[in-house]
């Protein structure tokens, strides 16, 4: 719509002109905010932008493969991909407590990114003006409204892994945050505008923790990779789910669902064989401000065929369970 596109004239322009020829480096993580930021921002000054899309071997399957096909793909924008997936395990192997983990991924995230940004900042990449300036960060106006302090202290935490904070500072850069002023549907219907496929500015949130507080206790590959297929399945079998009432799929009618790798395994059967292999609970959640939330009441044909999906198609997961819990007392994530 009209609105939106001079909204898009408009932003374009400012970015131009508080950057000049200079260059920027934005670290992108898939989630929406950052997604529309490094469009907008590519938009307005193309090749002056380097996106940095730190891989921590703890995000949804293909996840990694769809951030590249669409920036680096369809936007031609500048991107490293970092794999720092075997730093991140290293560093999170034999620990089990919930914080340490959360604590350990944020830390070895602003490390990574650090790196990156100051090679770009010393390196100057191809461009004449001799190394980046600028850091931009997918900030919108609710983050500024948190950050002032009127939230609470879960949220403080939260943020700490989300906007690598204090980064400019330690790295001398000046900031850019271009959707400082937008809400959430704002963000989105500008996402749509610069011409972001629809599911992946209409996705449901995830922590920048991401698998890591999705696998209970110690943080194994093995884990994340069979957690990550069956978590697949979950969110296509929603997206392919309608609600004849509604018209809408589960996954637009949820606000959050995932899956959660228990390592704890139970005995099964298979043909004439017995399996002893590890648990999976489904998590599916609506809710409007993510402090309380309703688990969903999926219908059954849906869970049936998830559960049977799962078992059926992940080796080493032979038990899918339902979680009731709504928050509070339970929270949406189990760690
Ligand atoms: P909880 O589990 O506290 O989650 O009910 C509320 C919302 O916050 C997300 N969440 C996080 N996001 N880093 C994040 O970026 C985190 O450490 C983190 N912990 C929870 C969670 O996915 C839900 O949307």
């Amino acid at each position: 719509d009209w609105v939106m596109r001079d909204h898009v004239e408009k932003a374009v322009q400012r970015i131009r002109e508080q950057v000049g020829s200079e260059e920027v480096i934005l670290g992108l993580s898939g989630g929406v905010d950052s997604s529309v930021a490094a469009a907008l921002i590519h938009r307005a000054i193309g090749d002056q932008l380097t996106c940095v899309f730190v891989d921590h071997g703890l995000l949804r399957l293909d996840e990694g493969k769809a951030v590249m096909e669409m920036f680096a793909g369809r936007l031609h924008a500048k991107v490293v991909h970092v794999d720092a997936s075997a730093q991140f395990l290293g560093q999170l192997a034999g620990i089990s407590d919930p914080e340490a983990k959360r604590k350990i991924i944020g830390r070895e995230f602003v490390e990574v990114f650090q790196a990156e940004a100051a090679k770009l900042k010393d390196a100057g990449g191809a461009a004449s003006s001799g190394g980046a300036k600028w850091l931009a960060q997918g900030t919108i106006y609710p983050d500024v409204i948190e950050s002032g302090g009127a939230k609470t202290k879960k949220a403080t935490t939260i943020k700490s892994h989300h906007n690598v904070g204090g980064l400019p500072e330690t790295l001398g850069l000046k900031l850019l945050e271009p959707l400082r002023d937008l809400f959430k549907d704002e963000v989105r219907e500008l996402g749509v505008e610069l011409g972001l496929p629809h599911d992946m500015v209409y996705r449901h949130p995830f922590p920048g923790p991401g698998l890591g507080v999705r696998i209970l206790g110690e943080v194994k590959r093995e884990f994340a990779d069979l957690l990550r297929r069956a978590d697949a399945i979950f969110i296509e079998e929603l997206r392919a789910t309608i609600d004849p009432a509604s018209g809408k799929s589960w996954y637009e009618l949820t606000s959050q669902a995932f899956a959660v790798f228990l390592p704890v395994k139970s005995v099964g059967v298979m043909g004439d064989g017995r399996t002893y292999d590890y648990v999976v609970a489904l998590r599916a959640v609506q809710t409007s401000d993510f402090m309380t939330a309703d688990w969903a009441e999926l219908p059954f044909g849906l869970l049936k065929k998830v559960s049977s999906r799962i078992i059926n198609e992940v080796r080493g997961i032979n038990r899918v369970t339902y979680d009731v819990s709504s928050k509070p007392p339970a929270t949406i994530e189990w760690e």
